[in-house]
């Protein structure tokens, strides 16, 4: 049969399938295509679960579920980093945490497949140069994080980075270029996740970005489960004796990524799920909101949080809801694994959003105003199934400076974040005996010391700092 031929019966198949569905004009433009474009749109096809687009089209309206939960939500267990009045010592806590390292139990997922619209930067964030003097990539401290832990607690510590086709290419060439600094390739794995189609948020029907293209985004940092499954990461994990997972997101460079204090205490716990936490200042910091209803713990977003709810107070003044997740969780393997065989273990958020996309006549838009929704899993949607799920507080100064908007912006800049780096490396010098004058800024590689600690045998007491530094070894 001709090359033509058989393309047109492909197409009148996808056609069949699409029209059940209301989705047909996806191969509108079926005979403007290349051979390529047509397979490349047939196999996005392929991958639509039409029925659950249905479903959350026809639900777009529904009030969330948490919006039920919220008169009933109080406060969750917690420990703060560090603090003696905990149910376990912090020392008890880094022992069981530094055992854990030791026997090569941890594995480390970095989540990265995030668009990063609002910071506008053209490569994936994880390639965006933060450090204050160095000018290193996030990437690149966070891996250096890894490859120290291994090499304090003389076991590897396998990392996972998860990826979005919006992300993939460009990470892998940036490792492939970087020679994974310095973590070997048995130590190094990176996955893509899944995606979502975006719909039209009068129509329902599913929009193209191109003729030969669907308007697809990442499945939210939710889409870690699946993907996890699908490419065998979790089985791998097994295999190697693996049996917790330290997570934590691309966009926040002072992760204390592997803390054994903070692994600690969800082993003595016996968690299943641990997510550090800071303080709120303001009941409208827009975080999402570690709250206890009947007897589970579950995050509440900002969005779904009545202003009557967050402004509760305790009788010395502090706020009730006063958790705000940071996105640093630890997963028991064994958790992870249950979960991830059951199909709706997470559900979808709805987002309306700007998307845009081609019209019938193949006229492309800009759209100005909100025309879309799109769909995304939120991996903290876990907790609630999770076995004396824990929350631990840290400070926000020293544990959480997150990279969200251009510079230039109010908050969660570039600059925000190198001060808040320089700072943290600033106070480790002078813990360390050094004197720091005049405000140079400094920076150190988590290859030089991982912490204060770790600084003091290293930085001779007196060192005097008056300009840029960037330690290294
Ligand atoms: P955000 O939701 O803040 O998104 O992701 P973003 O991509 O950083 O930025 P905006 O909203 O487009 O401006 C939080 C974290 O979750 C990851 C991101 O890479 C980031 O580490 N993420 C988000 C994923 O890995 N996949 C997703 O589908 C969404």
């Amino acid at each position: 049969m001709e090359l033509e031929n058989v393309s047109q019966m492909r197409r009148d198949q996808l056609f069949e399938k699409l029209k059940v569905h209301g989705q047909e004009h996806l191969v509108r433009f079926w005979n403007e295509l290349s051979e390529t474009q047509r397979s490349a749109l047939a196999d996005q096809i392929e991958r639509i679960d039409f029925p659950r687009i249905a479903h959350l089209f026809a639900d777009r309206d529904k009030a969330s579920e948490v919006v039920e939960l919220v008169d009933r939500a109080g406060e969750p267990a917690a420990m703060r980093l560090g603090d003696q009045k905990n149910r376990f010592s912090p020392e008890s806590a880094i022992g069981r945490g530094a055992d854990a390292l030791t026997g090569g139990r941890v594995a480390v997922l970095l989540v990265a497949g995030g668009q990063g619209t609002r910071l506008g930067f053209e490569h994936p964030k994880g390639m965006f140069p933060i450090g204050p003097v160095s000018k290193c990539s996030i990437f690149q401290i966070h891996v250096e994080k890894v490859v120290a832990a291994a090499r304090r607690y003389g076991a590897p510590v396998p990392l996972y980075i998860m990826v979005s086709p919006a992300t993939d290419l460009e990470t892998r060439k940036f490792f492939a270029e970087n020679e994974n600094f310095g973590l070997p390739e048995t130590d190094f794995r990176i996955f893509c996740q899944g995606t979502m189609p975006a719909i039209d948020d009068q129509t329902g029907k599913i929009l193209l970005a191109d003729r030969g293209q669907i308007a697809l985004s990442p499945d939210g940092h939710g889409g870690a489960l699946a993907a996890l499954q699908a490419g065998g990461a979790l089985a791998e994990m097994a295999e190697r004796g693996i049996e917790q997972v330290f997570y934590f997101q691309v966009d926040n460079p002072l992760v204390d990524v592997c803390s054994p204090e903070f692994l600690g205490y969800h082993l003595l716990a016996g968690s299943e799920l641990t997510s550090q936490v800071v303080a709120k200042q303001d009941p409208k910091d827009r975080v999402g909101n570690v709250v206890e209803v009947d007897g589970r713990l579950r995050v509440i977003e900002y969005s779904d949080l009545p202003d009557s709810v967050a402004e509760r107070r305790r009788a010395d003044g502090s706020l009730q809801i006063w958790a705000g997740s940071i996105a640093v969780h630890v997963f028991d393997l064994a958790f992870l694994l249950r979960m991830s065989g059951r199909a709706d273990a997470l559900p979808f958020h709805v987002a309306h959003k700007r998307v845009p996309f081609i019209d019938e006549q193949g006229r492309t838009h800009q759209p100005e105003k909100a025309n879309a929704y799109k769909f995304e899993r939120f991996i903290f949607d876990l907790l609630p199934a999770a076995k004396n799920a824990l929350v631990v507080e840290v400070d926000p100064k020293t544990h959480f400076a997150p990279l969200k908007n251009a510079p230039g912006a109010a908050s969660d800049t570039p600059e925000s974040v190198r001060a808040q780096m320089v700072a943290l490396h600033a106070d480790w010098l002078r813990r360390a005996g050094a004197e720091l004058a005049g405000g140079a800024p400094v920076e150190i590689s988590p290859l030089f010391a991982l912490d204060a600690e770790q600084l003091r045998g290293r930085i001779a007491p007196g060192t005097r700092i008056s300009q840029p530094v960037y330690f290294r070894p």
